[in-house]
């Protein structure tokens, strides 16, 4: 992995050393460079230009949505992918733009879809019978129109290296194609003057690291394309194929570079659409990960140590399954270093321990670091999606601040939480006496 370090042994993020940002804001803190962040739009981005495809590339904002981010996001020109009420508030304050904006959930409430409907997203991903039901009342009532995508479940399953195959996909997500499910809720659409099906929605997994299951996808779809083009005359304007495009956090991970995910799709996508003359339709992604994550590093000051003979040596940082709750619930590996310290050698193995009162709360089971100290800052690589996104104030902890790095500056865009803050919610209780 491609680390910069200065002469003093330090590691630099987006070119300014991690030990000076650290101490202007404090640990434990997720550093963002933004240049990274571009990049990997870009490298979405302009490979669907490059090939004249007519494409979006939707920011799933679930990976890390902040105000900050969604302007970034805005900047370079991508769409956005939101799945409740706070991700859509997040992106009307960022003043992201309305018509690329499109929500996904599987149990969107009605609050959810008034909101999405008032604000004048550009579409809405539905996702079940009862969905329908609400949203056709919903623009009904309001005398409006709303365009759709359908999401369906084509029965794969895809994870890093492999994916599964199923005739019925067991998913809380979407409509079943095999089950005629998916058929029945195009044909309710389809009677429907106020909503209008722009095309289809499937996304098959996350961290996926070959384009087999990306085509397999394509292939099943437009399978469904075609038969309903024949039985509906209907000509799916949009296909989009969600996210999931893998990333690398330790040596053992093999990601493609993210232009290949996307030529992938584009050669896939042309050859079905030339082999059954079925006009081409634009082409929509939804990546999260593979935007913000190897983006993202966070930092920790290291403090207790414990050493048990034999077996590891603990040793804890000032944050863990509250900033990063990957590893916990995912066995997810993360790759750490010595940010202070970086041209020392690795001699010593160590398991890197959250301060949470919870054996699971680890950050690495085993890492090669320099002889640690106290008050020596780790840096954790990788860090960039699903770790604020899904932070929580486990043992009242309050998160930790969001730092970006650009042009050699480091600007706070999420202040940190403290702990008179983790109080903010809560009301004293009054026993009432009857
Ligand atoms: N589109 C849809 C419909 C999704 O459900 C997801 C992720 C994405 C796009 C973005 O996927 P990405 O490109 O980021 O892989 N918390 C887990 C990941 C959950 C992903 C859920 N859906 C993690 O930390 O690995």
């Amino acid at each position: 992995m491609n680390r910069t370090i200065n002469d003093n042994g330090q590691l630099l993020i987006g070119g300014i050393p991690a030990q000076d940002i650290a101490e202007a804001y404090g640990t434990p803190l997720y550093v963002y460079d933004v240049d990274r962040i571009r990049t990997n739009a870009r490298a979405f981005v302009q490979t669907f230009k490059q090939h004249e495809i007519p494409a979006q590339v939707a920011y799933a904002s679930k990976a890390f949505s902040s105000i900050a981010m969604l302007q970034v996001a805005k900047e370079e020109g991508l769409s956005l992918d939101v799945v409740s009420e706070g991700e859509l508030h997040t992106a009307l304050e960022a003043e992201f733009p309305v018509e690329k904006i499109h929500m996904h959930g599987n149990n969107k409430s009605l609050d959810e879809l008034d909101m999405a409907v008032d604000a004048g997203i550009g579409c809405i991903v539905v996702d079940n019978f009862y969905e329908i039901a609400l949203l056709s009342d919903l623009v009904e009532k309001k005398n409006t129109k709303m365009d759709v995508l359908l999401r369906v479940t084509p029965g794969i399953e895809a994870h890093t290296h492999d994916y599964i195959l199923t005739g019925q996909e067991d998913s809380k997500f979407g409509f079943d194609l095999s089950s005629g499910q998916a058929e029945q809720a195009y044909k309710l659409l389809h009677d429907s003057e106020r909503i209008h099906v722009k095309g289809l929605h499937c996304h098959i997994g996350s961290q996926i690291f070959e384009t087999s299951g990306f085509t397999l996808a394509t292939q099943k779809l437009f399978a469904t394309m075609n038969d309903w083009r024949e039985k509906f005359q209907f000509t799916a304007e949009v296909l989009n194929l969600g996210g999931g495009f893998g990333i690398q956090y330790t040596e053992e991970d093999d990601p493609l570079a993210l232009d290949q995910y996307a030529f992938a799709l584009i050669e896939e996508v042309k050859r079905q659409s030339t082999n059954m003359g079925y006009p081409m339709p634009e082409i929509w992604i939804e990546p999260g990960r593979a935007i913000v994550g190897d983006a993202g590093v966070t930092l920790y000051t290291l403090g207790a140590i414990k050493d048990i003979p034999g077996i590891r040596t603990y040793v804890s940082v000032d944050g863990g399954m509250t900033d990063n709750i990957r590893p916990a619930l995912y066995q997810a590996k993360y790759d750490a270093v010595l940010a202070n310290r970086m041209n020392e050698s690795r001699s010593r193995e160590y398991a890197i321990a959250g301060k949470c009162c919870e054996s699971g709360d680890m950050l690495l089971w085993d890492v090669e670091l320099p002889e640690v100290e106290h008050n020596d800052l780790l840096a954790v690589f990788s860090t960039g999606a699903y770790g604020y996104s899904m932070a929580n104030n486990y043992n009242r902890f309050g998160k930790a601040a969001v730092v970006f790095i650009e042009n050699g500056m480091h600007q706070l865009v999420v202040r940190r939480e403290n702990f008179q803050e983790v109080t903010r919610l809560d009301l004293t209780y009054n026993k009432q006496e009857n």
